[in-house]
């Protein structure tokens, strides 16, 4: 395939994916989705966060699709707008065959049966003033599941499932660390068999050696349950540890997706080379090897153009000017950058980047 071939291709391996597109748990099309903040004193109008700003995506039924970005990329938002918690303003969401913006009533139950949001904060996630069986037993309890000694079999069938024995179902979660309770709160998430499971950030309040077990934990319940996940996270080791794709978010928008190994070995996008390359252990006195200049831009306010052409070290006039579509550079590898074909050449040193430097 010659690279005029691959441009012409931009955007048909967008949303859809598999020739049929039934293949897809979700499906996500130009989804836009603007905060509007409170008005300031002297001002006549009233400025938007621009958190989602038309990302496409695709996951693929059982597949794990890995999100990785700065803080304040829109990460979270895109999870909320997935999950219908925070309404996308325009575009297409759709969950395994359900549109959710459309879904009223005993649907939008359904959606809540089929994705479930597993966070970063454990504690947060739990109600303090009940028990762990309380809480777990009043999911099921919502949606009408079995009887009272039913539920408690089934909320300690799923507390064993993630590694806690049946005492944890009289216990508070103050009385739990935060490991513990991070696999609560997952067997909490797989109680109404969930077909998705959305992880915002599910290890980064867990210290090193309790990150890797609910991380294994997550990978064993994947396959046991053939999950489909999004698992976001800044690290990007535990994006390409349980990933099959990756996605790079950039304000707002997706720059960069391709199959994991391909991201980490090929990627093409500045931003996502500079992340890698921020990741990547040095010699000590070393310079970097990719630079993104600055702290990015106001989401309020973001830059005409390509969005990351203010940080990016190729930036030309024609970034300024024009925003770049998110184009197909090989099969299932897309990039949002005029000069994604001389991006890698020019900016990756000879130490490489994440896996093939130095460790
Ligand atoms: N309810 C809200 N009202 C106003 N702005 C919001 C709201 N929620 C999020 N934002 C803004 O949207 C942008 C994206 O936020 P988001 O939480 O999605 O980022 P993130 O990529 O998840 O960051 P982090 O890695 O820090 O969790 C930020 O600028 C944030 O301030
Ligand atoms: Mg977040």
């Amino acid at each position: 395939m010659t690279e005029t071939d691959l441009r012409t291709l931009g955007g048909s391996a967008g949303p859809g994916g598999g020739a049929d597109g039934t293949s897809d748990m979700v499906v996500i099309e130009n989804a836009v989705k603007h905060f509007l903040l409170p008005r300031r004193a002297f001002r006549r109008t009233r400025d938007h966060v621009h958190s989602v700003d038309g990302v496409s995506l695709r996951i693929g039924a059982g597949e794990v699709l890995g999100l990785v970005g700065e803080s304040g990329s829109g990460k979270s938002t895109l999870a909320r707008v997935l999950l219908h918690l925070a309404p996308a303003d325009a575009g297409r969401v759709v969950v395994d065959g359900m549109d959710v913006r459309k879904l009223r009533g005993a649907e939008s139950k359904r959606l809540r049966r089929t994705a479930q949001l597993v966070f970063q904060d454990p504690h947060a996630a739990m109600d303090p003033r009940m028990t762990i069986g309380e809480s777990l037993s009043a999911v099921l309890a919502q949606h009408r599941m079995g009887t009272a000694e039913e539920r408690r079999k089934k909320v300690e069938d799923g507390l064993r499932e993630v590694g806690l024995d049946e005492s944890y179902v009289d216990r508070y979660p103050a009385e739990c660390s935060g490991g513990q309770l991070q696999r609560v709160v997952i067997a909490r998430a797989l109680l109404l068999g969930p077909k998705l499971l959305v992880c915002d950030e599910p290890t980064s309040a867990l210290d090193a050696s309790v990150q890797a077990k609910v991380l294994n934990l997550l990978s064993r319940l994947r396959r046991e349950h053939h999950l489909t996940m999004l698992m976001i996270s800044h690290d990007l080791r535990v994006v390409r540890l349980i990933s099959d794709r990756v996605a790079v978010m950039y304000l707002g928008q997706v720059v960069e997706i391709a199959d994991r190994d391909q991201l980490f070995d090929a990627a093409t996008h500045p931003y996502t080379l500079a992340l890698l390359d921020a990741a990547t252990p040095k010699r000590p006195g070393s310079e970097p090897t990719v630079a993104a200049r600055g702290e990015p831009p106001s989401p309020i306010h973001p830059p005409e153009g390509c969005r990351f052409r203010t940080r990016c070290p190729l930036a030309t006039e024609r970034c300024r000017t024009q925003m770049p579509p998110l184009q197909a550079v090989a099969p299932g590898h897309e990039v949002r950058c005029h000069r994604w074909d001389e991006a890698r050449a020019a900016l990756v040193g000879e130490g490489g980047l994440v896996g093939e430097g130095e460790s």
